[in-house]
């Protein structure tokens, strides 16, 4: 089975096709990074008007190097939600005409689930049940995952998410945006030794599984505002760094040890930095950390494809037919939990 998956929930337009028997076939990407910077941050009415004018390029091109036609699609899986409400619809909307005129099967897929399942893409997949730990701009979960669709809900983000933390703390140093990448490399300058700053590691002793980072851009605007020299900035990025992973990385770990699980999927936009790599990798024995490949670690359309497979396969196992004129019939949402989802 061949999927197409389409992914514009905020501001990248994904495209892939992924094939059940040979894997990843095709994927092109557009960000839209350059066009927001300007602004120092997603300005919504332009991200849905660029995936407009990206989408059907990017389907063509994706065809095209897989060397395929849209009629060997047997089925689009597009992102459903959460995300900004123009920019999903174009996805949407853009899936559905396709799936119409081919009549072929559409689903709607949750943006986190996407996110989520992203390490299982690897060469060597992680098992369920695991602990994941979802890591973006917009979100900061940590979940018991026992299989497709069925995810509890572990500890949440009570105001910022880490990549709000890592953009926040950058723009402050006066990065740009998006500021994690950024802040990550400025930090990989640093020469070593005392910083001379401490920043809090928030939450980070409380037993619970929860975060919270908006704390931590305060103390950041603080340190900034007293002066931070040239050579001080590196050394301050590297204590933002260390602060957001040492939380991530310690409340994961607690995550495994209260729910028993050795495995832990990390994904999201976040789990490309290197040093929550660095930590989790070194966490110790019986503890074994998969995370997306880098490509795979921000916004694409290959995860909602894969997304999209697993449960058009799950259903096609139990017998499920999937009438494609039924599954038209959804709208967007803007605002979704990745816990309420069901299995297939
Ligand atoms: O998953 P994603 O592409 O979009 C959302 O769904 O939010 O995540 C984007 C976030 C941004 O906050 C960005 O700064 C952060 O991921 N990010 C990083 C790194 N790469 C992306 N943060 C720290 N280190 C990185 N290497
Ligand atoms: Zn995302």
């Amino acid at each position: 089975m061949r999927v197409l998956g389409i992914e514009t929930s905020c501001d990248e337009t994904g495209v892939a096709l992924y094939c059940t028997e040979r894997g990843l076939l095709a994927q092109a990407l557009h960000s839209q990074v350059e066009m927001h910077r300007h602004y120092g941050g997603v300005v919504p009415e332009l991200a849905s008007r660029d995936h407009v004018r990206r989408l059907v390029p990017l389907v063509e091109s994706t065809l095209a190097d897989a060397g395929l036609a849209l009629d060997d699609v047997d089925a689009i899986g597009v992102t459903e939600g959460p995300g900004l409400a123009g920019a999903l619809l174009v996805g949407v909307a853009g899936a559905k005409a396709v799936g119409y005129a081919l009549g072929k099967p559409v689903l709607g897929v949750h943006h986190l689930e996407g996110h989520l399942l992203s390490p299982l893409l690897g060469a060597d997949p992680p098992a369920f049940p695991f602990v994941a730990l979802l890591v973006s701009g917009g979100h900061t979960q940590l979940l018991e995952v026992e299989g497709l669709g069925r995810y509890r809900l572990l500890g949440d983000t009570v105001d910022d998410a880490a990549g709000e933390a890592f953009d926040k703390s950058a723009k402050l140093l006066e990065l740009g945006y998006p500021g994690g990448p950024a802040l990550s490399a400025l930090a990989a300058t640093w020469r070593g030794g005392e910083t001379g700053f401490r920043l809090p590691r928030p939450k980070l002793k409380d037993p619970d599984l929860d975060f919270s980072f908006s704390g931590l851009k305060t103390a950041v605007l603080t340190a900034v505002r007293k002066g931070v020299g040239p050579d001080a900035r590196a050394a301050l990025a590297h204590e933002v760094e260390q602060a957001i992973t040492d939380v991530l990385a310690g409340k994961a770990l607690r995550a495994l040890a209260a729910t028993g699980h050795t495995r832990l999927v990390v994904s999201g936009g976040v789990s490309a930095n290197r040093e929550l790599r660095r930590k989790l990798a070194a966490a110790g024995a019986g503890v074994r950390a998969h995370f997306p490949a880098l490509a795979l670690c921000t916004d694409n359309g290959a995860m909602i494809a894969f997304a999209a497979a697993l449960r058009l396969q799950a259903m096609a196992r139990r017998g499920e037919r999937v009438d494609p004129a039924s599954r038209l019939d959804f709208d967007v949402r803007p605002r979704w939990a990745l816990a309420s989802l069901q299995p297939p």
